[in-house]
Parts: C-alpha cells; sequence; structure tokens
C-alpha cells in the first residue's frame, strides 16, 4: 500500500501558498499557450501523409474523432486544472487520486511527450529551415544538419533553436508568453491566408469517394492524426503562474482545443477538396496545394508560418517539461535543486537548462523519428490516468470547490478512457514494447530513489522540508495529516 500513498489536498493547499514561481498570465495567454502547443507538425506536415495512405477526404472524420476524444479528456482536465491549480498536469492530478507510483509512472510517461515530442519538433523545424534556406539559394551542409546516424554529424540548426527558447523561458514566463504570442498570430495568419486562398479552388468531386479506405482507413488515420491535439494538457502545467486559475484554465483549454479542431476541420476539407487525396503524400502539402495553384510565394509563406508554429510547440513542451519535473522535485521524487526558482527571474533556472540541454542533445544526434511515435504513447497513458483521476476525486473528495464542473463527467471521462483506449490500441507493437521497457525504468528509478526521499516518506529530507514550511506558516495540523493519508 506504501507504493500508493496519496498526497492529500492540503498538501497542494500548502505548496499553492507556498509557490515561489511568479504569476502574470491571463485566459488570452492560456488559450494563446494551448495555440502555441497544438498547432504545429500535426497540420503543417502529417495531414498530407494521412489524407493520401490512410483516411482519403475521410481525414475530416479523423480530426473529428480525435477531437471528440481529446474533447473529453479537455473537459476533465479544466475540472482539475481548475480544482487544483498546481504545476505538474497529469502526474500532480494522479498524485491525489491513485497515489504515488502511478503518478511517477505518469510522471515518468510525460517525459516522453515533452522532451522527446520537443526534440521530435526541433528536428522537424530544423528541416524546414534547410527547405526554405534552399529556395532562396542557400545549401546548408548535410553534416551540420543530420545526426550521425542519418549521414551527418550534428543537426545544429535543431539544437539551435532548442538553445534559443530555452534561454527564453529562462528569462521568464511572461516573456516567453509575450513572444509566444507574437509567433501564434503568424501562424494562424499563415492558416488563415491558405483557406482564404484556396478554399475557392474546392471542387466537390475531389471529395467523392469520401471513404477511399473504408472506416478502418479512418480510425488508423485518427491514431497517427492524434499528434496534431497533444499539448492542450501542458497547458494545465502552467496553472500556479496563472492569475486566476479557476476561471482562465478552463477557458483557456476548452477555447484552444475549439479553436483548432475547427481550424484543423477547414485545412483538411480544403486540402482534400483542391487536389486528389492521393496527390497529398508529402511532407508540406499545405505549401504544395498553394503551388498547384500558382502562389509561387505559397512555399515561403507556409515555411514561415511553420517555423514560427514549430517554434511555440517546442517552446511549450520545454516549459511544460520543466515543471512536471519541478513539481516531481518539490515532491521529493527527483533532487531538490529541480525545484529552485530563482529570485530575480521567477522561472526554475536550473531545471529548464538541464531540461534544454538533454533536448538539444537527442535533438541534434538521435534519428528522433524512431521514437517519435511514443510521444503520443506517453501522452494517452497520462489521459487514461488523468481521467480515471478525476472520476476518483468527484467520488473521494465531493466536498472540493470546483470552480468548473465537466458536466456529466462519470459518462464523459469513461468515454475519453474508451476512445483514448481505442487510439492507445491502434499504436504498433513496436512502441508498445519500447513503451513498456520505458515504464520498466522509470519503476526501478522509483524503487530505488523516489520511494526513498518523497515527500510522503518521514524521515526524508523533503518531508522533514515540507514539516518546517508547514510548522512556519502555522498550518501544521492540516500538513501532517495529509502526508500520511493513503
Ligand atoms: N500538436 C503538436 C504538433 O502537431 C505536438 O506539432
Amino acid at each position: 500500500m506504501e507504493l500508493f500513498r496519496k498526497k492529500s489536498l492540503g498538501m497542494f493547499q500548502h505548496n499553492l501558498a507556498q509557490s515561489s514561481l511568479k504569476k502574470g498570465l491571463n485566459a488570452i495567454d492560456i488559450t494563446l499557450l494551448g495555440l502555441g502547443i497544438i498547432i504545429g507538425t500535426g497540420i503543417f506536415v502529417l495531414t498530407g501523409v494521412v489524407a493520401a495512405d490512410y483516411a482519403g477526404p475521410g481525414i475530416m472524420l479523423s480530426f473529428i474523432l480525435a477531437g471528440i476524444t481529446c474533447a473529453f479528456v479537455a473537459l476533465a482536465y479544466s475540472e482539475l486544472a481548475a480544482a487544483l491549480p498546481v504545476a505538474g498536469s497529469g502526474y500532480t492530478y494522479t498524485y491525489s487520486t491513485l497515489g504515488e507510483i502511478v503518478a511517477w509512472l505518469v510522471g515518468w510517461g510525460l517525459i516522453l511527450e515533452y522532451s522527446v515530442g520537443s526534440a521530435t519538433v526541433a528536428v522537424g523545424w530544423s528541416a524546414y529551415l534547410t527547405g526554405l534556406l534552399k529556395s532562396t539559394g542557400f545549401h546548408l551542409p548535410q553534416a551540420l544538419t543530420a545526426g550521425p546516424m542519418e549521414g551527418g554529424l550534428i543537426n545544429l540548426p535543431a539544437m539551435l533553436i532548442v538553445g534559443i527558447i530555452t534561454l527564453l523561458l529562462i528569462r521568464g514566463t511572461k516573456e516567453s508568453a509575450r513572444v509566444n504570442k507574437i509567433l501564434v498570430f503568424i501562424k494562424v495568419a499563415a492558416i488563415f491566408i491558405f483557406l482564404f486562398l484556396a478554399a475557392p479552388s474546392v471542387e466537390p468531386v475531389n471529395w467523392v469517394p469520401v471513404l477511399p479506405f473504408g472506416w478502418h482507413g479512418v480510425s488508423a488515420g485518427t491514431a497517427v492524426i492524434f499528434f496534431s491535439y497533444i499539448g492542450f494538457d501542458c497547458i494545465a502545467t502552467a496553472a500556479e503562474e496563472t492569475n486566476n486559475p479557476n476561471r482562465d484554465m478552463p477557458i483557456g483549454i476548452i477555447a484552444s482545443l475549439l479553436i483548432c479542431t475547427l481550424l484543423y476541420i477547414a485545412v483538411s476539407a480544403v486540402l482534400t477538396g483542391v487536389v486528389p487525396y492521393s496527390d497529398l503524400n508529402n511532407a508540406e502539402p499545405v505549401a504544395y496545394v498553394l503551388r498547384h495553384l500558382g502562389y509561387s510565394f505559397g512555399s515561403a509563406l507556409v515555411g514561415t508560418g511553420a517555423l514560427c508554429g514549430l517554434s511555440t510547440v517546442i517552446l511549450v513542451f520545454l516549459f511544460a517539461q520543466s515543471r512536471v519535473f519541478f513539481a516531481m522535485s518539490r515532491d521529493g521524487l527527483l533532487p531538490k535543486s529541480f525545484s529552485k526558482v530563482n529570485a530575480k527571474t521567477g522561472t526554475p533556472v536550473e531545471v529548464t537548462l538541464i531540461v534544454g540541454t538533454l533536448v538539444a542533445i537527442m535533438a541534434g544526434l538521435t534519428p528522433i523519428h524512431v521514437i517519435a511515435e511514443m510521444t503520443s504513447a506517453g501522452t494517452l497513458f497520462a489521459f487514461l490516468c488523468s481521467l480515471l483521476g478525476v472520476m476518483i476525486l468527484r467520488k473521494r473528495h465531493p466536498e472540493l470547490p470546483r470552480p468548473f464542473r465537466c458536466p456529466a463527467l462519470y459518462p464523459m471521462a469513461t468515454l475519453g478512457i474508451v476512445f483514448c483506449g481505442y487510439i492507445f490500441s491502434n499504436l504498433s507493437v513496436h512502441t508498445f514494447m519500447m513503451f513498456g521497457g520505458w515504464l520498466f525504468v522509470g519503476l526501478l528509478i522509483y524503487l530505488f530513489y523516489g520511494h526513498k526521499h518523497s515527500v510522503l516518506s518521514v524521515g526524508s529530507d523533503a518531508h522533514r522540508r515540507y514539516r518546517a514550511q508547514v510548522e512556519d506558516s502555522e498550518t501544521f495540523g492540516a500538513g501532517t495529516t495529509a502526508a500520511s493519508e493513503s
């Protein structure tokens, strides 16, 4: 039972009261953070392959299916983020409901979503930059744009973008949100310009047959296209830095998901309406369609939009990763230095640097596409646990103030579990095995380190720190019962 010990609500309130992270984000910032992370590789790259090889014009249904799945999850996350506005997202929610070992595994799985995810996107960013420079006649040498296993030496642009964004994140959350805002406007503008230019050329005949690969194609396409929605859960990691999380979190999560779903459906409808779906089999379908229509500046335009788009995805992924590590370290499951906040910037500088360095190395040297599907596995695992968590929290703590209540929670969360489970089951056997191995390594680290050092382990440094803080803030009563609750 020790492994399933839980952090109590009193401890969360204490974490919140003691938080040294600087506030400053409002509902619009949160929505833009959402758009920053959600719109990226999925729409700019994956749409073409999914339309051509999996779903045909039925890709619109794939987007709707994946969007519905994420809507269930988003409603649950909104309730949790408003009720427990503490950094850490899925990790934090699981800690209070399913227990420490599951929380650790969720946090461990989130590394796949956030760190592996951002390294993957950084490699995509490098490919777009290389392509864009090539179109202006400037060729970067292969040795400096690909890792050693892909015929190069090092992927320098990928490392560079991770480095720049890491420095920005260190400067401050508010500053990062400001840059994010500008980049989000550019990428959304690129999408609207595409829709504006291409929509008049839609020929409905291209939408027939709607399901050339049958329903199977749509569902297989959903598993791939799911990547384009990944990230809205990252928004919840910013809860401690939000001015009024109880209100702003649900607004930000739901609004960003809704906007993205509408944009995705519109883009995929126009793409498959302008050219036959089989023509879309390339890595830059949006630019391809614009070129096909004779808009020669299309490639550069979309390339710039995509560069901005991918930068914001990296930014929010890195932000989210450092906040999850921050929360895990505060709980004693990772070394203490991971939760140190710099007094001047109000950001966790050390952990941001560590995350940035690791991601930069991964992006510079690893053939990342090999493990990219793991991003979806880690995300789905966190979603499944959080959906279970939201139901457990309702049952165990009906008294907890919930500024946002998910309507018809139990059926909604159950449907979310069924949909996520279905997408999970569509991942490849190879991914299942790699994910199993990843969880196993995580389990060992927990058993040999986290379990002993946890804030819930009486006698650990984290526990002593927690008690000292509680005594300081004269809320000792709530804190000690909290620590022993299981
Ligand atoms: N949803 C993000 C993307 O499509 C991860 O790049």
